[in-house]
């Protein structure tokens, strides 16, 4: 028989990475405040640090928490939909999700390459796309607002077909409720061979509240592989915080006392904090980038427009991907801002970067996407005192 020697086992210990038994617990976090981005690499605990991979994935859960309970709502999908019916038909997959005796149907429809025999790599557009795609992508086309209205009003909170199922009481605000139906998207794709979609070549993407939607659905479904989310803003990639900053100099800027005044994206359990003070929110959308990581994101922003507030969105994008640099895959967030032009109208200037990440992400091409480029001229860097003062490991 053989009795390991203590030596051996200590030895075995220090080679193996410490794998968690257990996540950290949330702590009550009622007199949380930080006023810097909080420390990707810190659980909200205040001391334990982020040094594994399997700590990563404790963290990435503990942060997919914090904003259902306190900004997007509950994705209701553990367990997942009691029934999912899916048929397909020329160009539309019909879904019908069932869920306590309730049932609701809807029905994206695909735009096939006119060449090719697939399956495809496809792009499930929110509300439809307004990048230019590639021949040989399929393009989903998603009606979000049938799923959760987004109207102007307070009065569309818990419209759709998802508050049909769920209750118009339902906590998940309308960028959850879309990420939610986008992952029944891709149940429906895997079930429907015959829609000749490549289901490991799949991303999403939007523009303004749209692209904070794309935003949304890429951090809660990793099936994506590929997230581009075009001049989304405020409530997509901006963060809450630097947001509040850019607003007190002068810059008319979309924040979080703004926002949840104007639509309905969000829960309103993100009211209490909108209301009081953007400190207290254990999290900022750095995080929701780092949600994404290590697949491919490729944030689309245009300088023209204050109120999409984008030095706030290159910061939190910028330190979103520390999240990629400690999971040794920078160059899978590629960040791009654009000189003035028509909103929602895709610019020469960002062709061929757009290029590099779908030939990379959607046809398995090794092009250079290690893109950090800001027409606007704006210094951020990780570790930085004021936004970011945390030091980014190399996670083993
Ligand atoms: C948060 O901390 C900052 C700096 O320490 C302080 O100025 C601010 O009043 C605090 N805010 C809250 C809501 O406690
Ligand atoms: C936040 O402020 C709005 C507008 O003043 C108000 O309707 C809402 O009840 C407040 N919510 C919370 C949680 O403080
Ligand atoms: C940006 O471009 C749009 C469309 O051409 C124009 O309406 C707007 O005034 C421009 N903004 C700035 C700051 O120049
Ligand atoms: C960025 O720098 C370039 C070169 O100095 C300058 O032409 C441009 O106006 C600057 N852009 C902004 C938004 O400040």
């Amino acid at each position: 028989m053989f009795y390991p020697t203590l030596q051996a086992v200590l030895a075995l210990c220090l080679l193996l990475p410490a794998v968690r038994a257990q996540c950290p617990a949330i702590p009550d976090l009622a007199s949380y405040n930080n006023t810097a981005l909080p420390d990707l690499f810190t659980f909200v605990d205040g001391h334990t640090k982020v040094l594994t991979l399997d700590d990563w994935a404790c963290r990435r859960a503990e942060i997919s928490t914090l904003m259902q309970i306190n900004e997007l709502g509950t994705l209701p999908d553990d367990p997942p939909p009691e029934a999912l019916d899916v048929s397909f038909s020329e160009d539309t997959l019909t879904i019908t999700v069932t869920e306590g005796g309730k049932s609701i149907t809807f029905a994206p429809t695909i735009t096939y390459p006119t060449t090719g025999t697939g399956p495809f790599p496809a792009i499930i557009g929110m509300g439809g796309v307004s990048i230019p795609i590639p021949s040989g992508i399929a393009i989903i086309n998603f009606d979000n607002e049938a799923m959760a209205n987004q109207d102007s009003s307070p009065a569309s909170r818990g419209v759709g077909l998802f508050f049909d199922l769920f209750g118009s009481d339902a906590s998940a605000g309308a960028m959850m409720a879309w990420a939610w139906a986008v992952r029944r998207i891709m149940d429906a794709l895997e079930r429907t061979p015959a829609a000749k979609i490549n289901l490991a070549k799949v991303g999403v993407s939007g523009c303004s509240r749209d692209g904070k939607g794309a935003l949304v659905a890429g951090a809660f479904e990793p099936r994506l592989v590929l997230t581009i989310p075009q001049e989304s803003g405020s409530g997509g990639t901006d963060s809450w915080r630097i947001s509040d900053y850019v607003l007190s100099t002068g810059i008319l800027t979309q924040t979080a006392s703004e926002i949840v005044q104007e639509n309905v994206w969000l829960s309103t359990n993100f009211d209490q904090f909108a209301n009081t003070s953007t400190d207290r929110l254990p999290f900022d959308h750095h995080s929701l980038g780092a949600m994404v990581a290590p697949r491919g994101l490729f944030v689309i922003d245009n300088l023209g427009y204050d109120w999409l507030g984008p030095f706030s969105s290159y910061g939190a994008m910028v330190a979103a991907r520390a999240a990629y640099q400690a999971l040794g895959a920078t160059d899978s967030l590629g960040i791009s801002q654009s000189p003035n032009h028509t909103h929602c109208e895709f610019p020469d200037y960002q062709q061929d970067q757009l290029s590099a990440f779908i030939d990379k992400f959607l046809f398995d091409q090794p092009t250079d996407t290690n893109i950090d480029q800001t027409a606007g001229n704006y210094t951020f860097v990780v570790p930085n005192a004021r936004w970011a003062p945390w030091r980014v490991p190399k996670l083993i």
